[in-house]
């Protein structure tokens, strides 16, 4: 090859490699990493991105400079010249890719087991996936609808579900582990700031999937400490814990409770709701409507209520929630 065709070849390459390495650079592809497992599988994604970069602009200046340089000539209807390969080049290009790979596989390999290694005390917390909210039990036994984790500490989530297969994930912190009725799946967490960042299901589970969503509040370690031994005391009503440890907000609007969830009736319009439906008491109607959610609808709703709330929350549980909803109700 003459050196006048080389600098072309290399030139194009060049080009192709800036485009492809501008797309990659200007796009924020990735939400800002907030910690430890995040900050690995971005080194992953980047290492390979580089590889990928670097093949792109060769494929893509031989295939250009191809295209230019040994067009067919008009009304040149002859064969090309037969050519029997190229054994040097064909070992090329099969060992550098081969070579290419496996790094990128040793490397996601070493991330993956760096990533699912807690550490030998790390924060074990219980994730509960439901139609259509998320709860999550702290060592201390105390459960709440929305995660807190401490900053620059292992934390283990065990993951399980109680109907669907979900799927929990926090983008800024990467990685998703699915949430499976029977079994509990194990996910290991370190923020690396403190931040709060949004919980999604990322797994088809039903009609409410799309608004399955809780978040995490990332502290301080010592706040976090702090934050264990005093959440939880009686801040409100007994009803409210039970409202928010059940993860009734995912679902329903109920202002004194700070839930804001769109997918079934509005509770702070329990009074009128209540009225049009004509079942009785206020307190009966709400007990039924919790353990017989399908005995009466709310006209434009569907029932996505989880069928076992009778059984799962004890009665004593379900008394203090019946109680705090109707004296929210005005
Ligand atoms: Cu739960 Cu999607």
């Amino acid at each position: 090859m003459r050196r006048g065709s080389l600098i072309q070849l290399a030139a194009i390459g060049l080009i192709a490699g800036a485009i492809a390495t501008a797309v990659a650079l200007l796009v924020p592809w990735l939400p800002p990493a907030g910690g430890k497992e995040a900050n690995r599988i971005h080194f992953v994604y980047w290492f390979t991105t580089v590889i990928c970069i670097g093949v792109f602009a060769v494929v893509a200046a031989v295939l250009s400079y191809s295209v230019w340089k040994f067009r067919v000539k008009p009304d040149d209807d002859s064969d090309g010249p037969p050519t029997h390969g190229h054994t040097k080049l064909e070992i090329v290009w099969t060992a550098v890719p081969a070579l290419l790979v496996t790094a990128i596989s040793i490397v996601s390999a070493i991330v993956l087991a760096q990533n699912s290694h807690a550490g030998a005390n790390p924060l074990v917390v219980k994730v509960t996936a439901q139609q259509f909210a998320w709860t999550f039990t702290y060592p201390n036994g105390k459960t709440y609808g929305y995660l807190t984790l401490p900053e620059g500490r292992h934390t283990k989530l065990r993951i399980t579900s109680n109907d669907v297969i979900h799927s929990f994930w926090v983008p800024e912190l990467s990685q998703k582990q699915d949430a499976v009725p029977g079994q509990f799946n194990s996910l290991v967490l370190t923020p690396t700031r403190t931040a709060t960042y949004p919980v999604i299901c990322t797994e088809l589970c039903g009609l409410g999937h799309a608004v399955m969503r809780s978040h995490v509040d990332i502290v301080a370690a010592g706040k976090f400490d702090a934050w264990l031994r005093s959440a939880g005391q009686p801040s409100g009503s007994p009803g409210l814990a039970v409202f928010q440890q059940n993860g009734c907000g995912g679902c329903h609007t109920l202002k004194s409770a700070g839930a804001n969830g769109m997918v079934g009736p509005d509770l702070d319009k329990l009074k009128q709701e209540a009225a049009k439906a004509n079942r009785g008491p206020l307190a009966a109607f709400i007990h039924e409507s919790i353990v017989k959610p399908d005995a009466y609808l709310e006209p434009g709703y569907k029932n996505l209520m989880p069928p076992n709330f009778g059984t799962q929350i004890p009665a004593d549980k379900l008394a203090q929630l019946v109680q705090y909803l109707a004296g929210q109700a005005k």
